[in-house]
């Protein structure tokens, strides 16, 4: 492990661009799929509003965050006012009027981690998954997709991360691996790491240090304001999101796509101090172990890997991961960063089921 960090990127990485672009371009869903999702949120908001006129539907997750593939499911919160409600007597009524407009498939799971109903629309074809009042996802789903109009290496390499955890069996939170939620954090943290730095931080309204001092003029000398603001479940969640102004942030930094799919595999094979760091996007910076009183196993929570929610900050996205399956999302990553290393072809391999 120590001398591989040491390496030097292979000579011919610029050869990998193309297939790459392709690979990550053949992921990008085609626009009537969003037109299908819009089409039965539409049906459900419609449903929704005749049993209670004052609820929203928002959509979160990969079909609302820019990080969904072609294909991929939908993910819907139902907001509703909290006071006096029960929220399995509200997912069982809403299956029952979820059943009686014929959708299919429907499905209350009430006593799931996060309890929702499923259901599938025969017209669109289209699965999706219902929960209520999960409003921080909602809002981390808003700053996910707002990182992504910065630069757009970020869905570049998300999309091939993501890809390649579920091709090589890395992406299953019930066996111990990690959820798209927590790959696309890496992949915000790895890019606020590149000097100089391809992503800034939203959230934190002081500068970074390394932020190239001659870029963004006003904005950069007042620091990052919050212009956006809401409290959910007691936690103030604000960032800058004015991202139309920070479109060229990443110019200075001309790394391509396969530059940095190279870089953060090794970056996580090789060079992350899994001991004692925690990536944190809120900071764009490392934490260390010790400041969050993350350095030994509470309950079922054991920081194996520690990736810090960037508004629920208690909330450790590595908790899932276990003695057994560490060792496999280690040697996943060094299985990756080798392959992009030695292989003459490495997006072969690299996606090979496993
Ligand atoms: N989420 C969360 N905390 C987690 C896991 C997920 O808040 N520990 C929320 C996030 O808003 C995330 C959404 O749930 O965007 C869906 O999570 P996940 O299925 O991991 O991500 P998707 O982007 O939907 O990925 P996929 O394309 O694999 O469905
Ligand atoms: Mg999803």
């Amino acid at each position: 492990r120590s001398l591989k960090w040491q390496l030097q990127c292979r000579s011919d990485i610029g050869r990998l661009n193309a297939p790459f672009l392709a690979i990550y371009e053949s992921l990008i869903p085609p626009e009537e799929e969003k037109a299908k999702q819009k089409q039965l949120l539409t049906l459900l908001e419609k449903l929704v509003c005749r049993e209670w006129p004052e609820a929203r539907l928002y959509l979160y997750g990969s079909c609302a965050n820019s990080f969904g593939v072609s294909k991929s499911d939908i993910d819907v919160c139902l907001a509703i006012d909290d006071s006096d409600i029960n929220k399995s007597e509200v997912l069982l009524k809403l299956a029952d009027i979820l059943e009686s407009d014929n959708l299919q498939n429907v499905q209350a799971l009430t006593r799931a981690r996060v309890p929702i109903v499923k259901l599938m629309d025969p017209v669109t074809g289209i699965s999706c998954d219902i929960c209520i009042n999960n409003l921080l996802a909602v809002v981390n789903t808003k700053l996910l997709q707002d990182y992504a109009q910065i630069d757009v290496r970020l869905r570049q390499l998300a999309f091939i991360v993501k890809h390649w955890a579920k091709k090589r069996g890395v992406n299953e939170t019930y066996q111990g691996t990690l959820s798209s939620y927590a790959y696309v954090l890496m992949c915000i943290h790895f890019l606020q790491q590149r000097r100089p730095a391809i992503l800034p931080c939203l959230q934190n309204s002081a500068l970074t240090p390394h932020s190239p001092p001659s870029w963004g003029g006003l904005c950069l000398i007042q620091g990052m304001e919050k212009t956006y603001s809401v409290i959910v479940d007691d936690i103030e969640c604000a960032y800058f999101d004015q991202v139309e102004k920070l479109r060229d942030f990443g110019s200075r930094n001309g790394e391509t796509i396969a530059q940095l799919v190279w870089s953060f595999f090794s970056y996580w094979a090789y060079r992350h101090d899994y001991a004692s760091s925690v990536i944190s996007i809120r900071t764009g910076s490392i934490k260390s172990k010790q400041e969050k009183d993350w350095t030994r196993r509470i309950g079922n929570d054991r920081h194996l890997i520690c990736i810090e929610d960037p508004f629920e900050t208690s909330h450790d996205l590595g908790r899932v991961v276990d003695k057994f399956s560490i060792k496999v999302l280690r040697e996943e990553f060094e299985r990756a960063a080798d392959i992009m290393q030695y292989d003459p072809n490495p997006w072969v391999a690299l996606f090979e089921p496993y």
